[in-house]
């Protein structure tokens, strides 16, 4: 069966996916099954599976089955945080002696948790510009390696891989194919329509969507390696609350909505924000994968659908100074770490989300700040960018 990944397809099952009402009471919106056990009948036959909430829980398992259902996926699998989800994936798929290809604009904990946790294990990881066919080629010509990690648009460089045209290349070499989708989100992008084997998700994000839970989540379509990861994920037990679950489902329900007024409002800064950049006014460069003079413009345009997210990232002409001036002088936009919520955020990746990376391979210019697009007045973001800049040109 294929999927149908219209805006009003996505749309409909983000609202009804795993949403019947409760048998017992009609309640429309699935309860909170707030319980750790279940009372079961007879010894060792839990109703219908449900024996403890480690394992399995009800609002969890409505989360599971909304969230496989927008990505038009056979599995989905919720953790207790983005990296959680990562730690599972990785530790499931990989042995001692095998070799990473890593994005080399990749989230700062996943760098950190190969590189301070797998790696001195005996897992290899080698960096790699992956938004460039020919330099995964010339990676591939030296090396093999078992999994290839692919995020796009990365963060916190915008940067845009071919899922379809990389996933390619590295099934031909054996690999396993993971997206981490977590910019995009189930609404933009399907990684698994255009050949990934896993799609990796912080649903702390865009899923959850308005900053008020800690979530993750690895979507996919391959049985054995769900079973894979539904086993470790028990056994090690890092597993999303009932209510974590239920916020998420909530959240989940306007991620199409949400997703278009953030792409929307994204555009129009991006493109106001380039036109202080030609105009010479304290910006060097902006990222953001809508803009035609984005490099990935085309990919994206391509492979992403309703939009290009509500993620930029600017660097400023005056270097790590006007940098950290402009990201502490909004109002609107909240000083903080995240993304993806409905209010807008402002960051210093070097010092914030990405300090983990600094002196690798993978660190971010000292000049980049990163700017998460909330669904607010358009007008009142570009306002108060205006005089963040302003203060920081000064
Ligand atoms: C792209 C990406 N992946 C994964 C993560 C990790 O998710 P979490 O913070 O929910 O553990 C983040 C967090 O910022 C992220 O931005």
């Amino acid at each position: 069966m294929t999927t149908d990944f219209s805006q009003d397809a996505i749309a409909t099952r983000a609202i009804h996916a795993g949403q019947e009402p409760d048998p017992t009471t009609g309640a429309v919106v699935p309860p909170i099954y707030m319980t750790s056990t279940f009372k079961q009948p007879h010894v060792g036959q839990p109703v219908n599976g449900y024996d403890y909430s480690r394992s399995i829980n009800p609002t969890r398992n409505v989360f599971d089955e909304q969230l496989a259902a927008i990505e038009g996926a056979k599995h989905a699998l919720a953790f207790s945080s983005g990296l959680a989800a990562i730690d599972v994936l990785l530790r499931s798929v990989l042995r001692p002696g095998d070799r990473v290809m890593l994005g080399n604009d990749v989230y700062g904990g996943t760098y950190r948790l190969l590189s301070k946790v797998f790696v001195p294990w005996g897992v290899n990881i080698t960096t790699v510009d992956v938004s460039d066919l020919a330099a995964v080629n010339k990676a591939l010509n030296s090396e093999s390696f078992a999994l290839i990690w692919i995020e796009t648009p990365s963060n916190p460089l915008l940067a845009v891989t071919d899922i379809a045209a990389t996933a390619a290349i590295a099934h031909e070499h054996g690999m396993t194919v993971v997206v981490d989708n977590t910019f995009a989100s189930p609404a933009l992008q399907h990684p698994l329509e255009l050949g990934a084997d896993v799609v990796a998700y912080s649903t702390t994000k865009y899923i959850g969507g308005h900053s008020d839970v800690v979530g993750g989540a690895l979507v996919l379509n391959d049985d054995e390696l769900a079973e894979k990861f539904a086993f470790l994920q028990n056994s090690a037990g890092a597993v999303p609350s009932p209510f974590d679950s239920w916020i998420q489902i909530r959240g989940l329900k306007t991620l199409p909505l949400r997703m278009q007024r953030h792409s929307e409002n994204a555009l129009a800064i991006a493109r106001h924000l380039e036109e202080l950049k030609n105009k010479g006014e304290g910006i060097e460069q902006v990222w953001y994968p809508g803009l035609e003079s984005h490099p990935g413009h085309d990919i994206a345009a391509r492979q992403m659908h309703g939009g290009f997210g509500g993620m930029i990232s600017v660097q400023l002409s005056g270097g790590k100074a006007a940098a950290l001036k402009f990201a502490e002088s909004t109002r609107l936009f909240t000083l903080a770490e995240s993304l993806g919520g409905v209010e807008s955020l402002i960051e210093h990746p070097a010092a914030m989300t990405h300090a983990s990376v600094s002196g690798t391979s993978n660190e971010v210019p000292d000049n980049l700040v990163r700017i998460s697009v909330g669904i607010e007045d358009v007008n009142d973001l570009i306002a108060d960018l205006d005089q963040a800049l302003a203060a920081a040109t000064k």
